[in-house]
């Protein structure tokens, strides 16, 4: 039987996760989980009620009334869903609401989880965490580019400076704030390629398991 391990990726945002999450899910065949997504999707649906996502209560609500379906929206990335994910993702109640959805998912079949709290608080017991950092300069080009990839012309200084107050946000908050497990082997993509960093971060989950 195949082992359900829990592998778990956590930094600041723009730092390339999602990408090495996502590649890393496929080559070790376990399932993959964005979390950052139903903390966007809560916060899009505060907004579609024409709420303020610092309303603690309504925050609460739209995360305990979120569908699958949601995830799967086409507008959940931007500035403006992304200051209310960040939001919404500082109210203790909202993260409670979604605490047992992301366990679940991880126990069933194993998964490689990225986010922010997922190896210090979702799966503190994980054998794998990676802690995913790069330059909050070299982050804010790289989502520039992205941006402009997609058609989006912003400004460079701009799409820094969100960064760093979204980062700000996360790793300031009282409940499950952005920071490195004890335990976390630490990987600093700044001067990698995406390639590079998943070269990486499969050669230091490979030695990280066969310790095991
Ligand atoms: O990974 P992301 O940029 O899509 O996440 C969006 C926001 O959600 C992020 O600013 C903080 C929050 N988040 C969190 O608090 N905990 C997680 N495990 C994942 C995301």
């Amino acid at each position: 039987m195949k082992l359900a391990i829990v592998i778990a990726v956590d930094g600041p945002a723009a730092a390339g996760k999602g990408t090495l999450a996502r590649r890393l899910a496929a080559a070790l065949g376990l399932p993959y989980l964005d979390t950052g997504l139903l903390y966007r999707a809560t916060g899009r649906r505060v907004l579609d009620r024409g709420a303020d996502p610092h309303d603690a209560a309504i925050a609460a609500a739209e995360a305990a009334a979120l569908h699958p379906d949601d995830l799967a929206r086409d507008d959940l990335r931007g500035p403006a869903a992304d200051m209310a994910a960040s939001t919404v993702a500082a109210i203790p109640a909202v993260r409670a609401a979604l605490l047992d959805w992301q366990r679940d998912f991880g126990r069933r079949h194993g998964a490689v989880l990225d986010g922010r709290d997922i190896g210090t608080v979702v799966f503190p017991e994980a054998p794998v965490k990676l802690f995913v950092t790069a330059s909050p300069e070299e982050r804010g080009r790289r989502r520039w580019l992205e941006l402009l990839s997609r058609g989006v012309a912003a400004d460079a200084a701009q799409v820094e400076a969100e960064i760093r107050a979204r980062d700000a946000q996360d790793a300031g908050r009282a409940v499950a704030p952005l920071k490195p497990a004890a335990d976390a082997l630490l990987l600093d993509t700044t001067r990698m390629d995406a390639e590079a960093a998943f070269a990486t971060a499969l050669a230091m989950v490979r030695s990280r398991l066969n310790l095991l």
